[in-house]
């Protein structure tokens, strides 16, 4: 076994004894089925930045659905300590899958995620990529940006083990996004959208190259090229972020806002975002507390794209929501937004 320095004492610091030592079991099932598990992305990311990583993401070197499958049907005997998962889900043609836990078993979320370690091939610009299964550095290799392309290997030989091929460590240290290839952002527009999203969050810049590209990206509209509900899964995760007005004002200020939707003005003033925050806070307070409350709780994001669209008749606003394949659950809770906001406007 060769020198290694270890991250345990970290990955021990933000999950705690009980999760890492699960985390350890996990590896050394992994490795009893010839299949070498990797902590990946997001993540690793956090831990080396010195934040408790919301979403643990997993990758199998190997077959995640087969492996997530074989946990879910034998974790009582694996895992006598903690909740059993209550589901699994598998999505064979991406080869990804998931176990759903009543409570946080791994991380703060509910849920583990597990990939296969894959290479990616895109047909066009912003299509779904096709994927197949490949080497650990294949897969860290075709990622958006290098400091979420490192793993830290979680088996039993090397537990710990940071790989880090991209320098991804070095870039975090410099505060920089730097993308891995120069097509990056041809291959996968969205990723536009998140150099925005991840620059605001952690105050980072972006690398030389990476700021020409991007520009390139942004003038000739690479984004209009992705699927309208791509483009809006990651309006969504920006609209999420702890500082949404920040991110609004970026997107308002790079053309973004007209690119996701011609009818789409500007960003909303900060007082209007403001009050929809406090309201939608109030709602989840007392909302949370009955029982068939629980599906219509609005979230930030929801009240964002309220805010965005509040020009829009009822008609129009429906007919973007099913363009961009929101699903009844949301649309419920947007369409009440929606019309409250509405009912209150002079
Ligand atoms: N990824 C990518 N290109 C994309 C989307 C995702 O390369 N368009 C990769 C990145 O390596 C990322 C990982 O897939 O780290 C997981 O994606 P996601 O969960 O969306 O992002 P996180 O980095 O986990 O960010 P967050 O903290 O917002 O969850």
């Amino acid at each position: 076994v060769s020198e290694y320095s270890s991250f345990e004492s970290l990955i021990c610091q933000h999950l705690g004894a009980e999760q890492t030592s699960r985390l350890k079991q996990l590896g050394r099932v992994a490795s009893s089925q010839s299949q070498q598990l990797y902590l990946v992305g997001g993540p690793v990311r956090d831990l080396l930045d010195g934040n408790t990583p919301e979403d643990i993401d997993l990758m199998i070197v190997g077959n995640a659905p087969a492996f997530a499958e074989y946990l879910f049907s034998n974790w009582t005997e694996l895992f006598p300590q903690s909740d059993a998962p209550i589901d699994f889900q598998s999505f064979d043609k991406f080869l990804t899958a998931k176990l759903v836990f009543p409570s946080a078993v791994f991380g703060g979320s509910k849920t583990l995620d597990f990939a296969t370690a894959r290479r990616e091939s895109y047909p066009h610009s912003g299509a779904q990529p096709i994927v197949s299964a490949s080497t650990l550095l294949v897969d860290l290799r075709r990622r958006d940006f290098s400091v979420n392309a490192m793993a830290i290997d979680v088996g039993p030989e090397c537990f710990g083990k940071l790989e880090d091929p991209m320098a991804g460590e070095q870039a975090l240290g410099a505060r920089e996004l730097r993308v891995l290839h120069d097509d990056s952002f041809v291959d996968d527009p969205a990723r536009l959208l998140r150099a925005v999203r991840f620059s605001q969050r952690f105050n980072f810049k972006l690398a030389p190259r990476t700021a020409e590209l991007f520009r390139i990206g942004i003038d000739s509209a690479f984004l209009t090229r992705l699927p309208p509900f791509r483009f809006f899964d990651e309006m969504k995760k920006s609209f999420s972020e702890r500082n949404p007005y920040a991110v609004l004002l970026e997107f308002e200020r790079l053309g973004v806002l007209s690119q996701f939707d011609e009818s789409l003005r500007g960003a909303p003033s900060l007082e209007s975002l403001n009050s929809m925050l406090v309201k939608i806070e109030m709602g989840r307070e007392s909302l949370a507390s009955t029982a068939e409350g629980e599906g219509e709780i609005a979230e930030q994001w929801h009240g964002v794209l309220v805010l965005l669209f509040a020009g829009l008749s009822e008609s129009e606003f429906r007919r973007h929501l099913k363009h961009y394949r929101v699903n009844s659950k949301h649309k419920r809770v947007l369409l009440r937004l929606w019309v409250e906001l509405n009912d209150s406007l002079p």
